[in-house]
C-alpha cells in the first residue's frame, strides 16, 4: 500500500486562510492538494478560479490537483494550467468532446484526469483511456463536502480497475472518503483518495496529521 495517495480537499479547509491550510496539510503529510472548481452551473455551489490556485501556488510545492465542475471546461483549462496546476480533470458529463478536452490538458503540460459522477457509466470513460493518466469515480454527488459516501460506487470502482489494466492510470475516488470506509475502497482497486471533512477536522496541524494518519492505517 506505499504506492497510495492522499489527497486533502481544501473545500473544508478555512478559506480566510487558505495558504496556510495548504501548507498544514503539506507538512502534515498530504501527497497531493485537491482543489474543487465549482461554478455554480455544472454543480449548485461556487467555490475559486485559476486567481485564486495561483495565489496559494507559494503554499506548497506538491502536487496541485484541480478538479473541474465547471461547464463548459475547455475556456479554462490553459488558466488553470498557468495558475499552476499539475493535474486537471474535467467531467465526462460536462465536457462535450471529452477526447478534445483531454488532449488539450496534455497539451498544457499538466497531467489528464476524467470524472464520472455516480450514476454515470463506466462505459463514459471506455474509448479516452489512452488519454488520461487519471479516472476520478466520484463516490457522492459533487458539490459540497461532508456528504456520505454511495455504497453503489464500490462495483463501479472495481469494473475501472479491470478497464484500466495495466495502464499507468491512477484511480481516485472523491467523497465519503473516511477511516470507515476507505479499507472497502482500496479493497475494489482504488488507489488515489480525496478526502475533505476527513482531514480538515479538528483544524491545526497535528489533527490533520492524525487524521491523515487514520486514513493510511484503516
Ligand atoms: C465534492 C468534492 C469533494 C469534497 C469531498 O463535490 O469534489 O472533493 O470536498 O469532501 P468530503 O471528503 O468531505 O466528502
Ligand atoms: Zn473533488
Amino acid at each position: 500500500a506505499a504506492d497510495l495517495v492522499i489527497a486533502p480537499s481544501i473545500l473544508s479547509s478555512d478559506f480566510s486562510r487558505l495558504g496556510e491550510e495548504i501548507a498544514a496539510v503539506d507538512r502534515a503529510g498530504a501527497d497531493w492538494i485537491h482543489l474543487d472548481v465549482m461554478d455554480g452551473h455544472f454543480v449548485p455551489n461556487i467555490t475559486f478560479g485559476p486567481p485564486v490556485v495561483a495565489a496559494v501556488r507559494a503554499a506548497s510545492k506538491k502536487f496541485f490537483d484541480a478538479h473541474l465542475m465547471i461547464e463548459p471546461a475547455d475556456p479554462y483549462l490553459e488558466a488553470f494550467a498557468k495558475a499552476g496546476c499539475d493535474g486537471i480533470t474535467v467531467h465526462a458529463e460536462a465536457t462535450r468532446h471529452l477526447d478534445r478536452s483531454l488532449q488539450a490538458i496534455r497539451a498544457l503540460g499538466c497531467k489528464a484526469g476524467v470524472a464520472i459522477n455516480p450514476a454515470t457509466p463506466e462505459t463514459a470513460i471506455q474509448y479516452v483511456l489512452d488519454r488520461v493518466d487519471l479516472v476520478l469515480v466520484m463516490t457522492v454527488n459533487p458539490g459540497f463536502g461532508g456528504q456520505s459516501f454511495i455504497r453503489s460506487t464500490l462495483d463501479k470502482i472495481g469494473r475501472v480497475r479491470a478497464m484500466i489494466g495495466d495502464r499507468p492510470i491512477r484511480l481516485q475516488v472523491d467523497g465519503g472518503v473516511a477511516p470507515d470506509t476507505i479499507g472497502e475502497i482500496v479493497a475494489a482497486g482504488a488507489d488515489t483518495f480525496v478526502a475533505g471533512s476527513a482531514v480538515y477536522k479538528g483544524g491545526n496541524e497535528a489533527a490533520y496529521r492524525a487524521n491523515m494518519d487514520a486514513l493510511r492505517k484503516a
